[in-house]
C-alpha cells in the first residue's frame, strides 16, 4: 500500500514571453496565445541542466515536507531531455543529494513519464521491493528545441516536478496505459536514426512534430482513457474532484474537458505560464493549483500524461498532502 508524502517543484527563474519568437520565427503573439493558450514559459541558463532542475525540486520537496530523504532507496527521474544519455539524469541526482544506496533509473516515456513513474513507485513499494521512492519529471526541454520550427518551439519550456511516494494507507485507485507505436514518427527526437515506421525523420537531436497529429489523437482518445480509467477504480466521473492531463495545449485541454463534459475550473494546467514541460507538466498543474487554493488533502485527482511514443499513461490518486 503506497502513497504520495511529499511533493514539490522548481521553475528556472528565466522568464520568455511570446515576443521573444517575434524575433526569431514568422509568428505574433496572438497566434500563439489563441492556438495553445500559452502566455510565457521558462528556460534554463546556460550549464543549468536536467539534473539541476531535479535537484531543485527535490530541495523544494523537502523544505515543504520537512521530510528526511537520505535513506530513499530508489530514484527515478522522467525525462526527455537528460544531461547526457549516460549517466542518467537519476544518478546526477542522487550525486547531487549525497544519498547513498539508492538505486537509480530513468523513465524516457515523454509527457506520460511521470505517471509512469508513479506507477513504478506503486509497484516497487507494493511488492516490497524498495520503500521510499522520489518520482522526479524534470526537463530543460529548451535544449533541444528547434529555435527555428515555428510549429514547435514555441510550445516548450523548462520545469521540474517531484514526489515522495512511501507505504501507507493506499492513496493510488487505479491505473491505465497504452501506446500507438505506429504514430512513433509524428513526435521524436532522433540523434542518428533517420526513420520510424518506415517513415523519414531528420535526426537533428531536437524535438520534430506533426503538431495537427498529436493534436488529434490526444483529442480522440485521452477522454476514452481517462473514462476507463474512472470505470477501473469502481468511481463516477463525479466522484472525481480534478482532472490533470498534461499541459501540452490549452486547446488540448479544453476540448478533453469538453468532450467529458467536465468543468474547465476543475482541470488545473501549467501551460498558459509555463508552457509545455513534457514530464514536469503536471506536477508543476498540481502545485499551482494547491497554492491557489484547488487540489486539497482527500481530494480524488486524475492524472494522465501524453506524447512521444505516441504513449499515455494515467492515474487516480486519493491526494493525502
Ligand atoms: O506534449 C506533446 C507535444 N506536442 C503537442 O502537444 C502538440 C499538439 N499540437 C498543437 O499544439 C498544435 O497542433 C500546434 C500549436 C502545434 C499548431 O496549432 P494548429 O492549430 O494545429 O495549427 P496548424 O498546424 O493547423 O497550422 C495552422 C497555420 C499554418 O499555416 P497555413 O498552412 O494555414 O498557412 C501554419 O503554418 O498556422 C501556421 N503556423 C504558425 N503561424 C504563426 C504554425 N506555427 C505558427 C506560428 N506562428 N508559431
Amino acid at each position: 500500500m503506497s502513497q504520495i508524502t511529499a511533493f514539490g517543484t522548481y521553475v528556472p527563474e528565466k522568464i520568455i514571453d511570446n515576443h521573444f519568437f517575434e524575433g526569431l520565427i514568422d509568428t505574433n503573439d496572438e497566434w500563439i496565445i489563441s492556438r495553445t493558450g500559452i502566455k510565457t514559459r521558462r528556460y534554463s541558463k546556460d550549464g543549468e541542466y536536467t539534473s539541476d532542475l531535479a535537484y531543485k525540486a527535490v530541495q523544494n520537496l523537502m523544505e515543504s515536507s520537512g521530510k528526511d530523504i537520505s535513506d530513499v532507496d530508489f530514484i527515478v527521474v522522467c525525462t526527455t531531455s537528460p544531461d547526457q544519455p549516460m549517466p542518467n539524469a537519476a544518478s546526477r541526482v542522487q550525486y547531487k543529494l549525497g544519498i547513498q544506496n539508492t538505486g537509480c533509473n530513468d523513465i524516457y516515456a515523454a509527457c506520460a513519464g511521470f505517471v509512469y513513474g508513479l506507477q513504478m513507485a506503486h509497484g516497487f513499494i507494493n511488492s516490497g521491493v524498495y520503500k521510499k521512492v522520489l518520482v522526479i519529471g524534470s526537463e530543460t526541454l529548451s535544449k533541444i528545441t528547434d529555435m527555428s520550427d515555428r510549429t514547435s518551439c514555441i510550445l516548450f519550456g523548462d520545469g521540474a516536478g517531484a514526489a515522495l511516494v512511501e507505504p501507507g494507507e493506499e492513496q493510488f485507485l487505479a491505473f491505465n496505459s497504452g501506446t500507438n507505436g505506429d504514430l512513433g514518427h509524428d513526435l521524436y527526437l532522433s540523434h542518428k536514426k533517420n526513420s520510424i515506421n518506415g517513415v523519414g525523420i531528420n535526426p537533428n537531436s531536437k524535438i520534430v512534430q506533426n503538431g495537427r497529429s498529436v493534436f488529434k489523437w490526444a483529442v480522440g482518445n485521452i477522454p476514452i482513457k481517462i473514462r476507463e480509467l474512472v470505470d477501473k477504480a469502481g468511481l463516477t466521473m463525479d466522484d472525481i474532484d480534478y482532472i490533470v492531463p498534461h499541459s501540452a495545449n490549452l486547446r488540448i485541454i479544453e476540448a478533453i474537458a469538453k468532450s467529458l463534459d467536465y468543468p474547465m475550473d476543475k482541470v488545473p494546467e501549467s501551460v498558459t505560464e509555463f508552457g509545455n514541460t513534457s514530464s514536469a507538466s503536471i506536477p508543476i498543474a498540481i502545485e499551482k493549483s494547491r497554492k491557489n487554493g484547488g487540489i486539497k488533502k482527500g481530494d480524488i485527482v486524475l492524472m494522465i500524461g501524453f506524447g512521444g511514443g505516441l504513449t499515455f499513461a494515467g492515474t487516480i490518486v486519493r491526494w493525502n498532502l
